[in-house]
This record gives structure tokens, C-alpha cells and sequence, in this order.
């Protein structure tokens, strides 16, 4: 089967601050959006690219790229999920779906290739990227007025930060997250909406330069990266 990149981008980053989605600001001379997408149609094993756009959106049709004939455009939805949720909506029952966030543009080629090994494991229907938690954990409680304390300390062994791409057969993860959305859960990446179904979920460890882009202080940080790669 084929293998599908599905690239949520219909979120507006109001984190960012910025005068527009945090996809269209531009590192090192292209949008961050443009870096995510030609990482992932560069890799030999990717099909073709899905990409979630919400339908107010003023800028991506003003990018090259959008009339790229590798790329299939659907509406975003209301949240992450529902976006997901319309990009596979455009793929073959059978196929994988490699799922990756529009801000994560320093993923390199090496990760989409490690997280693919999955596929010629055939006990699994999926897995994802992440990374060991660094810092102590701790788990906050609010006082009556608002504000924090430490309620205790979670262990960090094997703890671990859920990163994207995450890779699941298409029918899979599509019913998974019809499951979840009906049962009303918070879904925040496709991997919850798997577990939550009982599927196990394979994890990798993968690089963490493929930071999400949140805050203004990410993106030199990412042009440093994206530096890095390119040299
Ligand atoms: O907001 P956050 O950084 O968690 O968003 C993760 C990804 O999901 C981003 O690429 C964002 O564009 C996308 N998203 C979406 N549709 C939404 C909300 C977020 O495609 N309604």
C-alpha cells in the first residue's frame, strides 16, 4: 500500500503573535509551511501530500506550492482532529497515512525513514516519533485562589514528548478517530485516538531538532536546525 503524507495546517498559532498563521512566517527565505511540505515529498517513499487548509485562509493560495500536482488540498475542520480527519477522508482505505503538524519544518529525512520501518513490522498498525522528557515532571494542583502548587513529582523513566510524523493504516486511524470524536475525548494527536481503541502504538526515538513551532523564540532556533541540515 501506499504511503500518504496528511499535513494539518488549518490552525491560526494565536501562540505566535504574529500578523498571520505561524506556517506562513518565512525561515531562511521560504515559509515554514513550504520547508514542511518539500521535506515530505522529497522522500522517495511519499506518494503524494494531503494538506488541511482552513477555508478563511488568505495566504496559501498565494504560495508556488499550492498548485503543486503532488498536492491534494481539503478544508480544515474546527480542531487538529477534524483536520486530520478530512485529509484521510481523501486517501485509499488501504494505505498509510503519515501525519505531520505544518509547524514542524526541520523533520528530517532520516525520521520519515526510521518511523516507516514500522510498516515491515507486521504485528504493528502504527507508531510515532518522540523524544525522552529531559526535565523533573511534576503535577500541579490549584489553591483556592488560582494558584499552583506542586502536588508531587512524576516519575520521567519513560516519559517521552509525542512528536510528529505519526504513521497508522488509513481505516484504522479513520475509525479510531470517528471512536474517539463520538465519545467526545480531547484528541491532540492521532496516537491517543489509536490507544484509546486498544491498538498498539509503536514509539521511536527521533531527533528532537523537529520542534514544533510555537513562540517567536522558535524560529531561529528552527533556522538553526534547518542550517544544520543543510550543510
Ligand atoms: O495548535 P497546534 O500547534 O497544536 O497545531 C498543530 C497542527 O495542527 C498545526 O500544524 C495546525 O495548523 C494544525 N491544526 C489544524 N486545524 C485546526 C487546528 C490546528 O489543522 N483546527
Amino acid at each position: 500500500p501506499e504511503i500518504y503524507a496528511v499535513v494539518p495546517a488549518a490552525g491560526i498559532g494565536s501562540r505566535m503573535q504574529a500578523d498571520r498563521p505561524k506556517q506562513y512566517l518565512t525561515i531562511a527565505g521560504k515559509t515554514i509551511l513550504e520547508h514542511t511540505l518539500e521535506t515530505l515529498i522529497s522522500h522517495p517513499d511519499i506518494h503524494r501530500v494531503i494538506i488541511a487548509i482552513s477555508p478563511s485562509d488568505e495566504y496559501f493560495s498565494t504560495l508556488p506550492v499550492s498548485q503543486a500536482q503532488w498536492l491534494t488540498v481539503v478544508a480544515g475542520g474546527h480542531d487538529r482532529a477534524t483536520s486530520v480527519q478530512n485529509g484521510l477522508a481523501a486517501l485509499p482505505e488501504q494505505s498509510w497515512a503519515l501525519v505531520h503538524d505544518a509547524a514542524r519544518p526541520c523533520l528530517s529525512h532520516a525520521d520519515i525513514t526510521t518511523l516507516l520501518g514500522v510498516i515491515s513490522d507486521d504485528t504493528q498498525t502504527g507508531g510515532i516519533l518522540a523524544s525522552p522528557v529531559r526535565d523533573t515532571m511534576k503535577r500541579a494542583t490549584k489553591t483556592g485562589s488560582g494558584a499552583l502548587n506542586v502536588s508531587h513529582t512524576e516519575c520521567r523513566d519513560n516519559l517521552w514528548h509525542a512528536l510528529t510524523p505519526q504513521l497508522f493504516n488509513t481505516g484504522v486511524l479513520r475509525n479510531a478517530l470517528v471512536q474517539g470524536i463520538a465519545a467526545g475525548a480531547t484528541i491532540t494527536d492521532e496516537a491517543s485516538a489509536m490507544e484509546a481503541q486498544g491498538h498498539q502504538v509503536r514509539l521511536i526515538e527521533g531527533n528532537p531538532a523537529n520542534i514544533k513551532i510555537t513562540r517567536p523564540a522558535d524560529l531561529p532556533l528552527a533556522a538553526f536546525y534547518l542550517s544544520e541540515q543543510a550543510s
